[in-house]
């Protein structure tokens, strides 16, 4: 295998690119747009460096984040368990009047410097029995020494095309596992959006998982509800750790330290604190408040070393003091320039915290889910100082644009 200068390798003929042409750290989403997926029809989710998702009870926030769940789980599960993860095909088929329609996702983003959208497309079609087939996967990807790469599945037929600068496209074709995910598969093209998806990190702490005794964990995948939290940060090197107990403290003061500690076979976590008395303390994980542990877990997440370059986090004010939320905001924002933050919240001081363009609204009408923007004449009396955000979501007046 000889190494091109310009990023591509050529090896038997075919032509690949290195690493550092589709380098996943300088990734940006940009969208997620959604066809009959949970209580979708068709919407469209814009990313940006940070969004907060707003909208009533059972509006559709948490199902928006289930699909880049899926999608994220694809690289580690494999799609068939990615789907059975979610209950099985048959619950991910919008529903409205009784009818159910096939789903189909498409994420965009961009590979820095390549000023051009890539995406991936994965579109299902139902058999008998619940079942899926895969009507089409497809991506679209430009990388930025100016090189593309695409793959197009329709059925089970797949035809690659890759195609460096100035040189000629090389198109390569092979048959499909019917179910199965080409990613794996699609050589250069599959590989960089097996890294896409798995940048995308969700984060929904389950606080009694933190703090139980922990199994190692063999993956280095952080887990959504943190059950393998002490593995992960047992991982990180010291000066990471530091930045973990450091972003902590800002949001629980008094942490000063926090440690893996073994028992038996198990692992858990060992919080220093320092109380008002002066005197520093030690708590296992369990003694520890629901809010540390979360807020502990959210900053593994984002620090872990496979840096999420998209961490979504559900409702992180639950259990989460008012005064603090603002400073895990504010760490939050200081992050967007390596990680985008997503959140659902139903929280007013959460949205108060962050620019105005950062909210999406999301509604139920006639048992279909939407998001949007905020409309203009919501934003003018923001604007003017008149009202904040968050007043607007208490007296239900955040409008969405609507198309
Ligand atoms: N397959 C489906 N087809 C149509 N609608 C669905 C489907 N699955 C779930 N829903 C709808 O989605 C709702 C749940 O939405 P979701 O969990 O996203 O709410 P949420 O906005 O996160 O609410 P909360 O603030 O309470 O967490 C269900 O109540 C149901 O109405
Ligand atoms: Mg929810």
């Amino acid at each position: 295998m000889t190494e091109a200068k310009d990023g591509a390798e050529e090896s038997g003929g075919m032509v690949s690119i290195t690493w550092e042409a589709l380098n996943p750290n300088s990734v940006r989403f940009k969208s997620l747009e959604l066809q009959n997926f949970l209580s979708y029809k068709n919407a469209s989710l814009d990313l940006s460096d940070f969004i907060a998702i707003v909208g009533p009870n059972a509006s559709g926030k948490s199902n928006a984040v289930a699909a880049l769940r899926l999608l994220r789980e694809i690289p580690s599960y494999g799609l068939p368990t990615a789907i059975a993860r979610r209950g099985g095909f048959d619950q991910l088929r919008h529903r409205s009047r009784g009818h159910p329609y096939d789903p189909s996702l498409r994420l965009c983003f961009e590979m820095h410097g390549s000023g051009r959208t890539s995406s991936y497309l994965l579109s299902f079609g139902s058999v008998k029995g619940g079942q899926y087939k895969i009507k089409r996967e497809a991506a679209e990807l430009f990388f930025a020494d100016g090189s593309s790469a695409s793959f197009d599945r329709t059925g089970d037929a797949v035809r690659i095309i890759v195609s460096r600068k100035d040189s000629k496209p090389e198109r390569f074709n092979f048959n499909a596992v019917a179910g199965q995910s080409i990613i794996p598969a699609a050589g250069i093209a599959g590989i960089t959006v097996y890294e896409v998806l798995q940048r995308i990190q969700t984060v929904e702490v389950n606080p009694a998982k933190v703090g139980d005794l922990q199994e190692p964990s063999s993956t280095a995948t952080f887990e959504s509800d943190g059950s393998n939290v002490a593995s992960i940060y047992d991982s990180l090197d010291k000066k990471t750790k530091q930045d973990v107990v450091d972003r902590l403290a800002a949001i629980v003061p008094g942490i000063v330290a926090v440690e893996v500690y073994h028992l038996a076979d198990r692992l858990t976590l060992r919080f220093k604190q320092t109380a008002d008395d002066g005197l520093t303390r030690t708590f296992l994980a369990k003694q520890m408040s629901d809010g540390t542990l979360r807020a502990f877990a959210i900053m593994v997440a984002l620090l872990q070393n496979r840096r999420p370059t998209l961490l979504v986090i559900e409702e992180p004010e639950v259990a989460i003091h008012l005064g603090a939320l603002g400073s895990l905001v504010q760490l939050l924002e200081a992050e967007t320039n390596k990680t985008q933050v997503l959140v659902t919240t139903h929280s007013a001081d959460i949205i108060d915290a962050l620019p105005i363009d950062s909210l999406r609204i999301v509604w139920h009408e006639n048992g279909v889910s939407n998001v949007a923007r905020l409309a203009e004449h919501s934003k003018i009396p923001v604007r003017k100082g008149l009202i904040t955000p968050g007043q607007l979501l208490r007296s239900d007046s955040l409008d969405p644009v609507i198309s």
